[in-house]
């Protein structure tokens, strides 16, 4: 197990398009998901595609804290456990997008306000190389496609509708208290 430099934006290697893995899954898998999970660990992210570490294949990790998850109605706030998906494929299952802010170990000390499908299904393989079928919404489903993107080269500020919404860490916690006043004082907002 090896903490792996995690690639930054103008890399190229971020822009390769990712191989799909075949089954079964060998040590070569097995070794680069014990990598990735302690590349993750040692920054305290949230997700991690390979090609992040340089490894142009198929494969995310990504774990989503129980007070990130999105109450859904008459449900419980449950965090989604530490998930590998392999050759993963999103469905947009409504065409309702929804801004939120998004931050990437490729893109380190910025925040942007990405649209993304609010409901999404995702299938995939795991680590096991049984098939995954999973229904996500809000955070959960923004992840995974923050997480796939990186599969086809693709990283979260191409997605952004307005750049002016890409900004440092320590400037959008006041763009945000600001944004509460001008809603406040019904000026003009985004
Ligand atoms: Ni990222």
């Amino acid at each position: 197990m090896a903490i792996r430099e995690i690639l930054k934006m103008g890399n190229p290697l971020l822009r390769e398009p990712a191989a799909l893995l075949h089954p079964p899954f060998g040590d070569e898998i097995y070794q680069l998901v014990e990598d990735m999970r302690a590349s993750l660990k040692a920054v305290g992210g949230v997700g991690l595609a390979a090609p992040q570490i340089g490894v142009p294949k198929s494969l995310v990790l990504f774990e989503v804290p129980a007070d990130r998850v999105e109450m859904e109605e008459g449900g419980v706030a449950e965090g989604i456990p530490s998930t590998i998906l392999i050759n993963p494929r999103i469905e947009p299952l409504s065409d309702e997008i929804e801004l939120g802010w998004e931050g990437c170990l490729s893109v380190p000390g910025l925040r942007g306000l990405v649209p993304r499908y609010s409901h999404i299904r995702y299938r995939a393989l795991g680590l096991d190389g049984g098939a995954i079928d999973v229904e996500a919404r809000g955070f959960h489903a923004r992840v995974v496609q923050h997480e796939c993107d990186h599969l086809l080269g693709i990283l979260y500020p191409e997605r952004m509708a307005d750049l002016r919404y890409l900004m440092y860490e320590s400037e959008v916690q006041a763009f945000m208290a600001g944004l509460r006043e001008s809603v406040a004082d019904k000026e003009a907002v985004i």
